[in-house]
């Protein structure tokens, strides 16, 4: 299907559907694919904004679960009773501070992030947001708890998966149909944190 045609399906789709965006489809499908996310979950989502991870995961947790969302910026659209977002940086994140609004620690962390300027040498700064993320889990995800998380591909990628695998039971990647009018993006899918257990 030609870039533009499958583009503008997901966001015809994201509006009838009330979504904040049309990723809504990537989570959406990257959970149906990988079973990341349950009901009940306590899900972390970095790099929140707009919010339709937020409302893709809510649906999915139910009213037992939460999810908490941290970005740069405000998120503006009203979201479910079960949401909380906080504005800040994943480079000077408080991990208390969201796994106490999360009401312990998390089973879940997806990350949609997107460095902020586009162009040449966002494969880089996209591997040091994933980096960033991987240098967070110990203080927010819980033993045997999932991540998803979005990177640009390019030479650091294989990298990148590996030091991933190293703190799970398993970590691939995975392209989402929704994403393939986004050449480079991908998301690595990592199942089982190992949380300090040696790999
Ligand atoms: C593609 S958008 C996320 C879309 C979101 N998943 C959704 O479905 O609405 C990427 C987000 O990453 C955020 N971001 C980029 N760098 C960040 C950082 N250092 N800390 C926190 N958020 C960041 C941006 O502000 C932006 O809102």
């Amino acid at each position: 299907m030609a870039r533009r045609v499958l583009h503008d399906e997901y966001f015809r789709k994201a509006k009838a559907e009330g979504y904040v965006a049309r990723s809504a489809f990537k989570l959406g499908e990257i959970n149906e694919r990988k079973r990341l996310i349950r009901a009940g979950d306590r899900v972390l989502d970095l790099g929140c904004a707009p919010g339709s991870w937020l409302q893709v995961a809510s649906e999915i947790v139910g009213t037992r679960g939460v999810v908490v969302g941290l970005d740069l910026q405000r998120v503006t659209h009203e979201m479910p009773p079960n949401v909380t977002t906080v504005v800040g940086d994943i480079d000077e994140v408080d991990a208390g501070e969201l796994v106490r609004l999360g009401g312990g620690k998390f089973g879940v962390v997806v990350s949609d992030m997107a460095p902020a300027t586009s162009g040449h040498g966002d494969h880089f700064r996209s591997v040091r947001l994933c980096r960033s993320i991987l240098g967070v889990l110990a203080d927010v995800l819980r033993p045997g708890g999932n991540l998803a998380m979005k990177v640009f591909e390019g030479e650091e990628m294989r990298a990148l998966v590996m030091e991933t695998d190293a703190l799970f039971d398993e970590a691939r990647a995975f392209k989402p149909r929704a994403s393939r009018d986004v050449s480079s993006e991908t998301y690595i899918v990592a199942k089982g944190f190992r949380a300090g257990r040696a790999s």
